[in-house]
């Protein structure tokens, strides 16, 4: 890069050909007061305050839209700029209303805080204000656009960050403003609120909807989404121990810099819920009672080391959690494996298709995990598969939504229902739901056949690529079409977007919940080795996770096959090298999955539950079958943040603490270690959850307490892979970007990968009882059960009713209008919803979102717990749909 000497207030500096003044004066500590400039927006131009003058010519310039130039010499403070500067500003004060005093924005505000450090008090011009009418309709974002000083941040942000479009500057001149098309109610238009633009915003002018003045918060604490497993930073303001706003960190060196969704800016007054458990509770005669925490812990330890007597270790389970920290996830397996000699350990992760996910690992060899968000931004091309990260991980959304807008890179959506995405797709593809595995050995053959795969890659990196061209020579074309219900053009046509390119994917839980979820992962791996889509930056595999710490529960070994750093718990060598490091003898005997326990709890072989940050009564399918299994349970111990469906049952209750309340580390989708420390404290008796289980086991006989993170931190750290820099962490931190579970290294991989013939899927259809398909989806307010995002009062004032879309078509036959009640049954059950006519789905579809709080779509599913590995299938189900009123 070319470098451009100059001279910024007589100080001779050196920046890259083409930085502006204002970035080179800021990369050596000199300050230019700005408005309308942000490091992670195009520049604009707009407000003006950030002139300076060059020494030459005396020319006043705006140093946020004016290159360095060779020899250079401006000023950026002199009287007369300041003189400038000043002027600006009270004209835009003039143009302001005077109600600082009350504004949410308070001492927050880079208008009243540039007035100050210019020193205007009285601006001494006619005022001459542009009222505009306040809009609060929505429980998200107030707008008061009468404060607006049209520096276009929250424009650019919504159309170069979020990609989305919904504003853009009204009228001209004076009465200009941002507005929604047509200057629609954001609610009406197709704003997400995502709440970018809000963290924008200099001013008052968009604020977030708090129930109560809030003014500006009493402390501002960096730390982690709570929700998905994009693992976005972000700041939490809070006063009085409540939050209040939250913010995106706008840091450089995070996965959404400055974005957010809108679960991350607004659901997390969940936190604030009159639901949050405040102290240990213990079931007597009449209920669940308050107690002390030594009594509830000596109870627990008591009841669990009797069980573990007279019943055996097997008839204890711990459900661990995707959303507690790895130093919780890690210490809670250790009870269960070493105190309690069980090796009935899982997560909720449970629920998002375990069986798929696993095969991704073993035919990438682990080596396919860590891959940062921001390559699908370099990408060649994007297959997107059985995933609308729009709604399910919003801010990886933006990533592809940049990448198609902004780099022009191809994507194809493979999706029976017309997501978001679409309209930033070069190609969709409605497939019948799924059918991914035929569409993706379809397209591998016709590649194959033209010859258009990397031959260099495949000779020299896999093995296997003769078998797989065989087994495809028995794939016919035409019934893969019929399959998939897509024509064999189309087909051509993804082909020809595929060929000659490295394939990025993105794959989420249409995949992996799918009855050929592991098909669909072979069909994709087997294309990624024929284009060579593995190991390098544009290319590769992202999988999408839907807690934010489900990648790190796995890694702890919060699962029943295996030990923390995904080594298998059924190798002899491994179990020998964990029983080592643990100084104790480990259970040979297979652990049980979340739905193994329900069926034995159910069957009365499980005597006793400890559940950690789950709430499996409402996640799981059939509920009250679930409940009845917990019933039978002789100790069901619920460790949680909230009061839920599954605490009513426990016979003891723990407080725990949410991420905002303690230190720890999550590890995100992309593979990123981050760590935080605790923004609140927790509330009443509430503890860590790692607290509790270092006093529960002390209880249970362990003579050491780890007593403080550090030192679980430093454990993990010692002894599992990945994860050697976690005791190094302080603070709010990224541990590690790259694990040492490294991207596959073609030069150095020391095997081979290999193809896996392709075998046809059988595809059940609809029958005349239940004649539509149901596809179930994660709506973007909620996230899984909707148990905490249900808790949100902003969510709940949405009153997202979950409407269920159909076609016209369907509509016109079934003499269904839009926002008519509508019966949905499966041979499960039942569900009544509003129906929405649209053309995003075809015609014997309808799409169901999950997680409307009393009315949940997994009511529709079975509760399948027996069966092979293979028990996903809770994507789609066979339904009827009748017009009805709702109850
Ligand atoms: S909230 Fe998000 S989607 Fe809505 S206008 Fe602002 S940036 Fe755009
Ligand atoms: S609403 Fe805020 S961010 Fe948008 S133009 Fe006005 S002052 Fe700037
Ligand atoms: S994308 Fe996920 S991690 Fe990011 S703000 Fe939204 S819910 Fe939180
Ligand atoms: S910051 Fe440069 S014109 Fe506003």
């Amino acid at each position: 890069m070319e470098q451009v000497s100059l001279r910024i207030n007589g100080v001779t500096v050196v920046a890259q050909a083409g930085t502006s003044i204002l970035k080179a004066a800021s990369e050596h500590g000199i300050r230019i007061p700005t408005l309308c400039h942000h490091p992670h927006l195009e520049p604009a131009g707009a407000c003006r305050l950030c002139i300076v003058e060059d020494e030459k010519s005396g020319r006043i310039m705006a140093s946020c839209v004016t290159p360095v130039a060779s020899g250079m010499a401006v000023q950026t403070n002199t009287q007369d700029l300041q003189r400038h500067r000043a002027n600006i500003l009270r004209l835009m004060m003039a143009n302001h209303p005077e109600s600082c005093i009350v504004c949410n924005k308070g001492n927050r505000c880079e208008l009243r805080l540039l007035a100050a450090e210019l020193g205007i008090g009285a601006y001494g011009l006619y005022r001459m204000p542009h009222y505009t009418k306040l809009e609060e309709a929505n429980p998200f974002i107030v707008r008061d656009l009468t404060k607006c000083i049209v520096c276009g941040k929250c424009i650019r942000a919504d159309h170069e960050l979020v990609a989305v479009g919904a504003i853009d500057y009204n009228h001209r001149g004076l009465r200009s403003r941002p507005a929604t098309a047509l200057e629609k109610p954001l609610e009406k238009s197709s704003c997400t609120f995502c709440g970018t633009c809000v963290s924008m915003c200099p001013t008052g002018a968009l604020m977030t909807r708090n129930r109560h003045y809030a003014g500006t918060p009493q402390k501002e604490s960096p730390t982690l989404c709570g929700f998905c497993g994009v693992g976005c930073s972000l700041v939490i303001g809070s006063t009085d121990g409540r939050v209040v706003d939250v913010n995106p960190s706008h840091s450089d060196h995070t996965v959404n810099r400055s974005t957010l969704c809108v679960r991350g800016h607004f659901a997390h007054d969940f936190l604030n819920a009159s639901e949050r458990l405040t102290s240990p509770l213990i079931r007597k005669e009449n209920g669940l009672e308050k107690a002390t925490w030594e009594e509830a812990l000596e109870y627990v330890a008591r009841k669990l080391l009797s069980l573990k007597a007279e019943e055996g270790p097997q008839s204890i389970a711990f459900l661990g959690s995707s959303k507690c920290t790895l130093e919780e996830n890690y210490l809670f397996q250790k009870i269960a494996r070493v105190i309690l000699m069980t090796n009935h350990v899982d997560n909720g992760g449970a629920l998002s298709g375990r069986a798929a996910q696993r095969r991704l690992e073993e035919r990438l060899g682990g080596t396919g995990r860590v891959k940062p968000l921001s390559d699908l931004e370099k990408a060649e091309v994007i297959l997107v598969l059985g995933s609308d990260p729009t709604q399910s991980a919003p801010v990886l959304g933006y990533h592809l939504r940049r990448a198609s807008r902004k780099n022009g890179i191809p994507v194809i959506v493979a999706d029976p229902r017309r997501t978001e995405l679409v309209p930033f797709a070069s190609l969709w593809l409605p497939l019948r739901p799924n059918s991914d595995s035929e569409l993706i050995h379809g397209i591998a053959q016709i590649l194959m056949k033209r010859g258009r795969y990397d031959r260099d890659f495949v000779s020299r990196f896999t093995t296997g690529i003769e078998e797989y061209e065989r087994s495809l020579s028995f794939l016919d074309l035409e019934r893969a079409c019929e399959v998939t219900g897509l024509d064999v053009k189309v087909m051509e046509k993804a082909a020809g977007l595929l060929a000659g390119k490295r394939i990025t994917f993105v794959m989420g839980h249409g995949v992996f919940l799918q009855p050929h979820g592991s098909q669909v992962v072979d069909g994709a791996v087997n294309l990624a080795l024929m284009t060579g889509s593995v190991g390098n930056e544009t290319s590769g595999f992202y999988r999408i996770c839907r807690e934010n710490n489900g990648a790190g529960a796995w890694d702890m070994g919060t699962v029943p096959h295996a030990l923390p750093g995904r080594q298998p718990v059924a190798e002899g060598l491994v179990r020998k090298h964990w029983e080592r490091a643990w100084h104790t003898p480990l259970s040979p005997d297979p652990g049980l999955d979340l739905f193994g326990m329900i069926t034995e709890a159910e069957r009365g072989n499980l005597k006793a539950l400890y559940v950690m940050g789950e709430n499996p009564v409402r996640a799981l399918p059939g509920s009250l079958r679930v409940g009845n299994a917990l019933k039978n349970l002789d100790l069901l111990v619920v460790q949680d943040i909230l009061e839920t469906e599954t605490t009513r049952l426990a016979h003891v209750v723990l407080p725990g603490a949410p991420f905002s309340e303690k230190a720890g580390a999550f590890t995100n989708m992309e593979g990123r270690i981050q760590s935080f420390e605790p923004a609140l404290p927790p509330p009443g008796e509430a503890k860590a959850d790692w607290e509790i289980l270092d006093f529960l086991a002390g209880k249970m006989g362990r003579k050491e307490p780890y007593g403080s993170i550090e030192h679980i931190r430093y454990e993990i750290s010692s002894l599992v892979p990945g994860y050697a820099d976690l005791a190094r962490s302080r603070g709010t931190a990224w541990v590690q970007e790259k694990g040492e579970a490294k991207l596959f290294n073609p030069e150095g991989a020391g095997s081979l990968l290999s193809f896996t013939p392709y075998s046809p899927i059988l595809l059940e259809g609809p029958d005349k009882d239940y004649p539509y398909q149901a596809i179930l989806g994660s709506p973007r307010c909620h996230l899984g059960s909707g148990t905490r995002t249900s808790r949100s009062a902003r969510i709940r004032e949405y009153a997202f009713d979950g409407k269920v879309e159909m076609s016209f078509q369907d509509g016109r036959s079934l003499g269904i209008q839009e926002g008519d009640g509508v019966r949905i049954s499966s041979a499960h059950g039942t569900i009544q919803r509003r129906a929405a006519l649209s053309t995003g789905v075809g015609s014997g579809l309808v799409y169901v979102p999950r997680a409307v709080d009393g009315n949940s779509a997994a009511s529709l599913i079975p509760l399948v717990l027996k069966g092979g590995a293979d028990r996903e299938g809770m994507n789609v189900v066979a339904v009827k749909i009748e017009k009805g009123s709702l109850s």
